[in-house]
């Protein structure tokens, strides 16, 4: 099968990608590169020993998209393309709306235009809200609290209206937990740019000497220890849940919406106590106020993934830990070849 991967050398693109190529799959990268680094494609094809056909390409550019598509016989699509930051896009809602919508509605209108209608589409557990209990299964109400999640419940809305005007159509959105963790080489993770606004990321920084202190936005939620509780799913696991969306796509056609967690949820202060356990580093931490519009606890019903789609996550927080700071130790200055300036000298923290 021939799947173009849009966003596919992001974060948990290129992580799909691998799996995808280790699958026998023919992967061709379509990616601005607005958020991520083209040696991750160097990286991939490193790794699986296959070449891998990329375009820079910003899929706003539909003309571009449209070659693509004429280039290459493609058979479904897997659309990871978007923009991320939920601080940023309430504070700069237009270009939330601008990339994450347009960038669909092109892509989508030339995947009619070549009859390519088998797609799965990047969701996020951020279409629950603030969810009225847990773990949240995927009948639960739907909210956006800021313009990031207000363009995921659009988009969700738009491919269920193109699957009811024809049904030919073969649509998976995912609504993805809290990746975190990256590929066991230490070849391929996460590499936020500037200051990381979720936790794995300011925990491996933490450790690496790249930033002082950890902040742990408020621990007097109702929750086990006070602060927040999330469920943490390896980008591995996340990997896998697209191939088992692929192959199901490939047989049935219709509109399906499928939660990717554990099923667990983990407060702030196990990830930090669990990820100092595994790798024998030291994660200095002060508590502060909690950030605005996080909720207290958000974990999922995995049930409907392992009915649906015979998938089901395998790797535990320990595993998600080990990697994520396998990741970072390999490359402390992610994909860029620069030395940080801030990194601190190797005597200023521990590793081991
Ligand atoms: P990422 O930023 O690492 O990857 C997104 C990729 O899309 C980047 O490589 C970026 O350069 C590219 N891109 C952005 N706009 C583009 C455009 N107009 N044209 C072409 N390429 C463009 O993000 P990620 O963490 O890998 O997330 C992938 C998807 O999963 C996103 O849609 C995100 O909203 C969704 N998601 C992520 C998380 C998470 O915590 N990482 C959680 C839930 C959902
Ligand atoms: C974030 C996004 C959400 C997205 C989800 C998965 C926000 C407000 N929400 O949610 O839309 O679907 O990621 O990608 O960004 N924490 C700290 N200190 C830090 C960073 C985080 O204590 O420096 C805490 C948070 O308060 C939270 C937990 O760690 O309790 C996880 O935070 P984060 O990684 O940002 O994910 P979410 O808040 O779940």
């Amino acid at each position: 099968m021939s799947v173009l991967v849009t966003g596919g050398a992001g974060y948990i693109g290129s992580h799909t990608c691998v799996s995808l190529l280790n699958r026998g799959m023919d992967v061709i990268i379509l990616d601005d590169f607005s958020n991520s680094n083209q040696k991750v494609v160097q990286r991939i094809e490193h790794m699986t020993k296959k070449e891998v056909k990329y375009y820079s390409i910003d899929l706003k550019d539909k003309d571009a998209v449209h070659s693509v598509f004429a280039d290459n016989e493609i058979e479904a699509v897997i659309h990871f393309a978007g923009y991320k930051a939920v601080g940023e896009s309430v504070v700069n809602p237009l270009s939330y709306y601008d990339n994450n919508l347009i960038s669909t509605i092109y892509l989508l209108q030339v995947m009619k235009q070549f009859n390519v209608k088998k797609l799965v589409f990047s969701s996020s557990a951020t279409v629950y809200g603030r969810p009225k209990q847990v773990p949240i299964a995927e009948n639960a109400h739907l909210s956006a609290t800021n313009p990031y999640g207000r363009t995921k419940l659009i988009i969700e809305d738009m491919l269920r209206d193109i699957y009811a005007s024809d049904n030919d159509w073969a649509i998976t959105c995912l609504r993805y937990f809290n990746p975190i963790g990256a590929h066991p080489s230490g070849n391929l993770g996460e590499d936020p740019r500037g200051i990381p606004n979720n936790l794995m990321p300011y925990i491996t920084q933490v450790a690496i000497g790249k930033r002082p202190v950890l902040q742990i936005f408020g621990d007097g939620f109702s929750t086990k220890d006070g602060t927040g509780v999330r469920d943490y799913i390896h980008v591995m696991d996340l990997a896998e849940g697209h191939i088992c969306a692929l192959e199901q796509l490939k047989k049935v056609t219709g509109f399906n919406f499928y939660n990717l967690g554990t099923g667990k949820g983990y407060s702030v202060l196990e990830i930090v106590q669990t990820f100092e356990r595994v790798n024998h580093v030291n994660i200095p931490y002060i508590i502060t106020d909690a950030r605005m519009g996080d909720i207290p606890i958000s974990y999922a019903d995995p049930t409907a993934a392992a009915t649906g789609l015979g998938w089901k996550a395998q790797r535990g927080l320990e595993e998600m830990c080990i990697d994520a700071w396998r990741w970072q130790k390999n490359n402390p200055t992610g994909y860029s070849d620069k030395k940080n300036p801030h990194l601190m000298q190797s005597g200023d923290f521990s590793f081991s």
